[in-house]
């Protein structure tokens, strides 16, 4: 039998003390379990726990260390679990919390697991901007014919991108490094793993992926489809380090998946196929249309500053001589239409991007780039994380283009050099006001993409 500490005693006035404490009585519990406790005022405890085992746990209080009285049990369904206790006889009283073997009863119903609406959200058909329905937008929409979006495929999606059980000790989802709040990138310059390990490069923002047309993921585009992209983190020896039919195998365990395959798919059965697309789906759903850049398109820009004007006039080459953002940030989707680019970071490549998947070599130092939607909250910069804001960003493409023999030719000057766009300190803080109004704060907040997952309260 393994006790923790007690880890907190606090009291006023001796109206109240309360003491949480953790007493584990089986060496089956995850060994990284953490109990938490704080006063959060007079007569109120919060306890929090945190098990990657997602097991039940028995709290109980006292207030003589003698007879202990169960308060409840609580079960932990992705690694995490709160909750707040009042103490309502004002006397002293302690806690503690404690595993038991024989009490791991409380089981994994979908009412119990998550917290869904009673009618799904829609996912299937959101409201789109006209110029999404029409070329070249419309040839960008990477949907395959196979794997139609449907709203009960992109909510078992949405359980499994925020579902720990996907990595192989449970301490990692998809959204450790997608963070909704970051337009679903991570802010770290490289993502950790879920044995604290480093990935090289910068985790991307999943704003509208849905449209690329050349339909490929990743910086490197080493996945054809976003079907085989997203079984690829899952299997990352670095970033989740699971093997697909050991998941098959643990969702299959779980009550509440059998029933969200059943709606999504029509039966019970889990298979890798039914992940990736279900995945795909809700990737698929993260859609954002609602930035002041929207808004602007239907008012013709009035909405937008002075500033913000003259950044949208610099970014789509309005201005003399022309800049070329907009040639390969193109279409309101903000992405290149049919060509892999290098935009001169450096040489030689330290990442050889796309040549290190084909191995053409006029294809080294070539990269994807995601669309630039919600690029204000997607920091840091580049597949390397290298720019930590856009000024950044902005001032390299101003002055510091680096030759190379892949240089993509609007970043070519006269003779070959690589292009000095020779903006003013005002340009280019118009620039950045303008990358600004791409911003969508209903994608931050949207609960149709949020965790699902009950925390306790
Ligand atoms: C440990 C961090 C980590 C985890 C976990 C993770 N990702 Fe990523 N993701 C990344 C990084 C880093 C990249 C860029 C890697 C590259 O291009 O080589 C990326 C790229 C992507 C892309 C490509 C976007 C594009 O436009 O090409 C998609 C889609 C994606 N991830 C979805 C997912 C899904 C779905 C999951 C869960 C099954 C997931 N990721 C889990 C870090 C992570
Ligand atoms: C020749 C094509 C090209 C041009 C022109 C171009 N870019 Fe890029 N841009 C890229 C490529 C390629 C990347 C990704 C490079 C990498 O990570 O290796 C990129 C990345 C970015 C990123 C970071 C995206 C992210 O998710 O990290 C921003 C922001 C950006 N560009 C803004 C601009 C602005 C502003 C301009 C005009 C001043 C511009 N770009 C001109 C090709 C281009």
């Amino acid at each position: 039998m393994k006790t923790h500490p007690a880890l907190h005693f606090a009291g006023r006035s001796a109206v109240l003390v309360a003491v949480f404490k953790i007493t584990v009585v089986s060496a089956q519990i995850s060994t990284n379990a953490q109990l938490c406790l704080s006063q959060t005022n007079g007569g109120t405890m919060s306890l929090s726990l945190s098990n990657s085992g997602d097991q039940v746990w028995v709290v109980q209080s006292s207030s003589n260390l003698i007879s202990w009285a169960t308060v409840e049990n609580v079960k932990v369904f992705n690694g995490t679990y709160h909750r707040s206790y009042t103490n309502g006889a004002k006397g002293n009283l302690f806690y503690r919390a404690f595993y038991d073997s024989t009490q791991q009863t409380i089981s994994d119903t979908t009412a119990n697991v998550l917290s869904l609406p009673a009618t799904s959200y829609n996912y299937a058909s959101p409201s789109l901007p006209a110029s999404f329905s029409v070329n070249p937008i419309l040839a960008e929409d990477n949907t395959p014919g196979n794997d139609p979006t449907t709203d009960a495929g992109a909510t078992l999606g949405r359980a499994l991108f925020y579902d720990k059980r996907l990595s192989t000790n449970q301490t990692v989802s998809c959204a450790s490094c997608h963070v909704q709040a970051n337009g679903f990138s991570d802010p770290r310059q490289f993502s950790v793993g879920y044995n604290g390990s480093l990935g090289t490069r910068n985790a991307m923002g999943l704003s509208n992926a849905r449209w690329y047309q050349r339909k490929k993921f990743f910086w490197d585009e080493r996945a054809a489809t976003l079907e085989d992209q997203t079984l690829q983190p899952i299997q990352n020896p670095i970033e989740m380090g699971m093997t697909l039919s050991a998941l098959t195998n643990r969702l299959a365990a779980e009550p509440y998946y059998t029933n969200l395959f059943a709606a999504a798919f029509g039966s019970t059965v889990i298979t890798t196929n039914r992940i990736s697309f279900a995945l795909a789906q809700f990737v698929r759903s993260i859609v954002s249309t609602q930035s002041k850049y929207d808004i602007g398109e239907t008012v013709g820009f009035t909405n937008f500053t002075a500033q913000e004007n003259l950044g949208r006039q610099i970014f789509f080459g309005q201005t003399v001589p022309p800049v070329p953002c907009s040639v390969c940030h193109a279409t309101d989707n903000f992405v290149p239409t049919t060509t892999l680019n290098n935009n001169g970071l450096e040489y030689p490549y330290v990442d050889l991007g796309v040549g290190g998947i084909t191995g053409v070599a006029a294809q080294d130092g070539l990269f994807k780039v995601p669309s630039l939607r919600n690029i204000a909250l997607t920091a840091p910069y580049m597949h390397d994380g290298r720019f930590t804001n856009l000024a950044q960003v902005v001032a390299f493409y101003n002055s510091g283009v680096v030759s190379n023999p892949n240089l993509s030719p609007p970043l070519l000057g006269p003779g070959g050099q690589p292009l000095r766009l020779n903006l003013s300190a005002a340009q280019q803080a118009a620039l950045v006001a303008f990358l600004n109004t791409l911003t969508d704060t209903n994608l931050v907040t949207d609960p149709k993409l949020s965790d699902p997952f009950n925390y306790g309260n």
